[in-house]
């Protein structure tokens, strides 16, 4: 099935609870968490997740661009996140595995992300105990980029690792994510498609949702 997660990086935060249920549409939250070190932003962490919890019975997808993930990974998880996703390059592999180890140990789904210039071959150790891979398709860090079409390889090479493994493993893209590029993200192998801006400055994050979706019928089975 084809995920639609809208980024909440994008939402207007005075006005949070409105922007979450102007996007029921969507199949899950996708909520960027960045800690100025490892991203050139800082954006939000513990205290709203806990809100957006208490808000929302939506999955919730937290995806940490933040360095030693290892240090909050079980917080983020007592915080309400159905799904925590590291960075394979903010640590060493083995505190990579051991984040991983972490967060399913507390009954939630692991997740691995790797920017644009990180290849496939990096989640091999991991790839196993993953929920979900995000392939980056552009450097994190900020909403409003464009789409990096040689990222296309990558999510098809990782579709394959998925496949010949016979995984139960979402593949995520995030980043530049729209209409036009959705139908090619899904084509390579992506089955989530994080969308922050698009959704967001619609005016009717319905429809935007929707015609989202729409954009992949002439290609797939939607749902
Ligand atoms: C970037 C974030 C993305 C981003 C997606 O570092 O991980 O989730 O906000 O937003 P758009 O759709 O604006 O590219
Ligand atoms: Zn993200």
């Amino acid at each position: 099935m084809i995920k639609i997660a809208p980024s909440i990086l994008s939402a207007d935060f005075i006005n949070l609870g409105r922007d979450i249920d102007s996007i029921a549409a969507a199949d899950e939250i996708h909520f960027d968490v960045m800690d100025g070190l490892f991203v050139p932003n800082l954006s939000f962490g513990l205290p709203v997740l806990k809100a957006v919890r208490g808000y929302t019975d939506m999955v919730i997808d937290v995806h940490l661009m933040i360095e030693r993930p290892i240090r909050y990974v079980e917080n983020f998880c007592r915080a309400g996140a159905d799904l925590v996703a590291v960075h394979v390059e903010a640590d060493t592999p083995e505190a990579i595995s051991q984040a991983i180890d972490i967060i399913r140990a507390r009954g939630k789904k692991a997740g691995v992300a790797i920017k644009p210039g990180t290849p496939a071959s990096a989640l091999e150790p991991f790839i196993d105990r993953l929920g979900e891979v995000i392939c980056m398709t552009v450097e994190p860090g900020f909403g409003g980029q464009s789409l990096r079409m040689d990222v296309l390889k990558k999510v098809a090479e990782v579709r394959k690792m998925v496949e010949s493994r016979g995984l139960n493993c979402d593949i995520s893209v995030d980043g530049g994510v729209n209409r036009a590029t959705a139908p090619l993200c899904v084509e390579a192998g992506a089955n989530v498609l994080v969308n922050g801006t698009g959704i967001f400055s619609a005016e009717n994050r319905e429809r935007n949702i929707e015609e989202l979706r729409g954009s992949l019928q002439p290609y797939f089975d939607v749902r």
